[in-house]
């Protein structure tokens, strides 16, 4: 995998950046729609390509091993060949997933052992366990294991935490070097820093990670709950260790706010369910700023759902006919509210890297973040 910088903002930490990988090439900042079991909900793929324009979407490990299983992914020669995407695909390693969805799970040395949402099947994910199976699932980027501590976690609790997950990083990188894609390309490893919201565990974390010269890597833990000015200043503290010319992916972050001040800060990758979940419940992300689309003053408004986007869905229903499909709990209002918000996100980083080309972007994310905020 390559990364080359095309241009840093001289007011910011922000960066423009060209990731590529086996399955093409991805303009840095990103965002990555969330497409956990091999489906971004609501969303067939030709839309997510066409309309919403991503250049990489993720899977997740957890889901994918639960359901199809990799005897099915492998038979049908890996996810991306099962679910028709020919572009970049990453995943997740489902650590996350053992602690937020699993029941009963216990933890140790060896790895996590759990039992399926599904069925209540008991399974043990070990850091060997997940990297076969994300080598059967075939995505492009694929994470190491890791545990995400809850927030909060007191320091002790997230040293302990933190100091599993480097030990599990070390068994990842040891098995991934005796092993290869079954598809016979190249799958690159992202490690995850932790630590919770401790400063000097959040510095130690980021030093082991950029120790392992793996070629991306990823910072997790945060968005769990902690105030905002806290994941910033977390954030921040791990992009000056983490290597410059690598990319920096920030998981699960978030509002369209939280991306701009996040690349500010030199994160180049990132991903979240806000756009899609938030968008099944009627709440729309537009150039104008935030909507309620189940509101009544919507009902004869008969303006595009946003004009600002070059999106065929967003140009060609108005605001009164979703706010319709909602009422009557039509299922294309599912469509609809997600194509609009993932082609807002997309549009959002996309304006990012030409303003960090053009060399303005600290000005333009200072005047557009209160424009993101606005409820309309
Ligand atoms: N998604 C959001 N946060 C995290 C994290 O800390 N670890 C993993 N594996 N996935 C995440």
């Amino acid at each position: 995998m390559d990364f080359q910088l095309a241009a840093k903002d001289t007011h910011s930490r922000a960066r423009a950046g060209t990731l590529t990988t086996a399955h093409g090439e991805i303009q840095t900042p990103i965002f990555m729609p969330v497409g956990t079991v091999g489906s971004v909900k609501a969303v067939p793929q030709v839309q997510i390509k066409e309309e919403i324009k991503a250049q990489i979407i993720l899977g997740n490990t957890y889901h994918l091993y639960l359901r199809p299983g990799t005897d099915i992914l492998e038979q049908a020669g890996g996810l991306h060949r099962f679910m028709n995407w020919d572009r970049p695909i990453l995943t997740d390693s489902g650590g996350y997933q053992v602690f937020s969805l699993s029941g009963n799970r216990k933890l140790s040395e060896e790895g996590a052992l759990f039992q399926s949402h599904i069925d209540g099947s008991r399974h043990l994910f070990s850091p060997e366990k997940v990297m076969d199976i994300q080598r059967k699932i075939g995505a492009d980027i694929i994470m190491a294991f890791d545990e995400c501590p809850p927030y909060p976690s007191d320091f002790a609790y997230a040293k302990k935490s933190m100091e599993l997950t480097h030990r599990w990083l070390a068994r990842c990188v040891q098995h991934l070097s005796g092993t290869e894609c079954p598809y016979g390309y190249e799958q690159a490893l992202f490690p995850i820093v932790q630590g919770s919201t401790y400063r000097d565990l959040r510095k130690a974390s980021s030093e082991f990670v950029a120790s392992m010269e793996c070629d991306g890597n990823a910072i997790g833990g945060l968005s769990v709950g902690e105030p905002e000015e806290t994941m910033y200043e977390m954030a921040a503290l791990c992009c000056d260790i983490l290597p410059e010319d690598k990319p920096r992916y920030l998981m699960g972050v978030g509002t369209p706010w939280n991306i701009l001040e996040n690349i500010a800060l030199g994160v180049d990758m990132f991903d979240c369910v806000m756009p899609t979940r938030n968008g099944r419940n009627g709440m729309l992300f537009t150039t104008k700023g935030v909507i309620n689309i189940r509101n009544k003053k919507w009902e004869n408004d008969f303006s595009p759902i946003d004009e600002g986007l070059d999106c065929a869905t967003s140009n060609c229903y108005t605001k009164a006919y979703l706010r319709h499909l909602f009422v009557a709990d039509e299922l294309l209002a599912l469509n609809i509210a997600s194509v609009q918000n993932l082609s807002f996100y997309l549009h959002l980083v996309a304006e990012a890297r030409k303003h960090i080309l053009q060399g303005d972007f600290k000005s333009w994310k200072d005047n557009m973040i209160p424009q993101l905020k606005q409820r309309l």
